[in-house]
Formats: structure tokens, sequence, C-alpha cells
């Protein structure tokens, strides 16, 4: 188990406890840290049609930077995966969308979150769902079993992201889609920023740079390579969260400001070659 994993396990499987232990009391709108009430990553990213209808504590876990199922026309009957499902909100979304002829898989490798999740779940009276436990860097599903990978600000966690990229391609189906939700940087970042294994698990020191996400989805072989950032924090939006970290936000503000987005990922598995000729039947 790297470093990386390490911290990002005892962050999120602290805040799932939180959640957890939290659950008797009305718990509004804030959740525990990052996510609640004005945090401009976390917040405002379901419509009240879609949080109405999952169990609170699905809601208030919620600790994504976009709606990675608003990105996939997800159809009845197929089979999806969610890198990192958290308290599980984009996997109990899209099991609604798949419904029951098909599968959702939520993989995660905390145990406190796959325990809430599993809760969720359960309230949720989600039958076409299954949460794993392991890593995103070796996604314990064979080769060619899933339509639609989905992920919601877990990559920029992962300290291998060329090993994430690989096997998600490697999961999917030919003709299989990749749909993600991730924080990503536009050009450079302060080495004190990148430093800070606090700013790491908060998903934005391991962020990818936009064309380098690029780069490495075209090795993993995926095609129709498309990263679209669609909310880009200003430094006023990281004060806070920088300040904690131990950043001295006005020294590094210029470097910052517009530089951290949040952002859609979409790709798509080449489909099968069909036979067309005598050659590349042989
Ligand atoms: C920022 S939270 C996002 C959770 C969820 N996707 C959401 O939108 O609410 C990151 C989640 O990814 C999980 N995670 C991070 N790195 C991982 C890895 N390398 N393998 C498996 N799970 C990972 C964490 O345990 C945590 O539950």
């Amino acid at each position: 188990m790297s470093d990386v994993h390490e911290a990002v396990r005892e962050k999120y499987g602290a805040i799932a406890e939180a959640v957890r232990s939290s659950s008797s009391r009305a718990s509004g709108c804030c959740g525990p840290s990052p996510c609640g009430c004005g945090d401009p990553i976390t917040s405002n990213l379901y419509s009240d049609a879609e949080t109405s209808a999952l169990p609170a504590d699905a809601v208030v876990a919620s600790l994504g930077c976009g709606n990675p199922t608003a990105l996939a026309a997800l159809e009845p009957g197929q089979t999806v995966l969610d890198l990192g499902s958290g308290g599980g909100i984009d996997v109990l979304l899209s099991a609604q969308r798949v419904g029951p002829a098909g599968k959702v898989y939520g993989l995660d490798m905390t145990d406190e979150m796959l325990a809430l999740a599993r809760e969720n779940q359960h309230k949720a009276g989600a039958t076409n769902v299954e949460f794993l436990q392991g890593t995103i860097e070796r996604i314990p599903l064979p080769d060619g079993s899933v339509d639609v990978v989905i992920s919601n600000c877990v990559i920029n966690l992962s300290s291998d992201k060329d090993a994430v990229l690989r096997e998600a391609f490697r999961v999917l189906r030919p003709g299989g889609r990749f749909a993600v939700s991730d924080v990503v940087v536009r050009g450079e970042v302060p080495q004190t920023i990148r430093r800070s294994m606090e700013l790491w698990v908060g998903c934005i020191a391991g962020a990818l740079e936009e064309s380098e996400y690029v780069v490495k989805l075209g090795a993993a072989g995926f095609v129709e390579v498309d990263v679209e950032p669609w909310r880009v924090y200003s430094v006023n939006d990281a004060r806070e969260f920088l300040t904690k970290s131990g950043i001295d936000v006005d020294a590094v503000a210029a470097q910052v400001e517009g530089r951290i987005a949040s952002a859609f990922i979409r790709a798509r598995k080449p489909a099968a070659k069909s036979c067309c000729g005598p050659d590349c039947c042989a």
C-alpha cells in the first residue's frame, strides 16, 4: 500500500465515519470537510430531482466535482462501473437509469466508505448494485465486462494514473465509454502545492494538466478523447483550503488563479474490428 493510498484511506475513512455517526441527526446539506454548503468544488452538482430520490446519507457524503451520470446516456440493461464510488451517489443514480436488467458496480478501497455505500444501497432498495473492495489501479473485474466507466473526483487522487486508465480500458467492452468528472490543472501550478499531501488528498495536488490527460488517455488506447473544463476556480474559492494546508495564498495567487478546474472527461474504447475482407481475417 503506497503512502498516497494510506493518506487517502485515512481521510476518506474518517469522512465516511463522520457521515455514518451523524446519520441519526438531521444533517441538512452540510457534510464534513471537504464537502458542505458553499464548498466551491462539491456544491450544486446534482438537480433536486436527482437528490430527492436518494438516501440523505448518499447525498451528504457526496464528495465529487461534477455529475458523471449526466455525461453518459446510460441505457437500460447496461453495466456501469464507478471508480472510487465513495458513499454511492453516482452508483445509485446510475442504477435507476440502467434498471433491473442492468448492473452497477461501485469500486472503492476504503472500508468505511464501502460500509456507508452498502447502507445507502440498502436504504435505496437497489438490487442491481454491487460494491467491490479494491483499488482503481487494479480493478477486480474481467476484461471487456463493462459498458460505461464513470468516476467522480477520484482519478486525481491516484499516484499511478497510467495504471488507472489502462485498467479502465481493459474492463470496457469494445465501443464502451469512459465518462468521468475530475479536477484538472491548466498550465503549471506551484511546487508548494504539488508537494502538499493534504492538497493531494483534497483532490488538487494530484490533478493532471488537461493536455496530459488527453495524452494519457490516448496512450491507454482510447479514442474520441475530450477534456472539457466547466467550472474554473478563482484563488478565493480555494483560499481557505490552501491556507489550512499551510500555503501562503497571496504568494501563489497569481500562479493559481484560474488554473484549477473541474472538467468532464470523455473517451471511447474503439469498437471491435469487423471482418471486412480476406486480409483482416487471416
Ligand atoms: C473524493 S471521494 C469521491 C467519492 C465519490 N466518487 C463521490 O463523488 O462522492 C474519493 C473516493 O475515492 C476512493 N479512492 C481514492 N483513491 C482510490 C483508489 N486508488 N482506489 C480505490 N478507491 C479510491 C476514496 O476511498 C473515496 O471514497
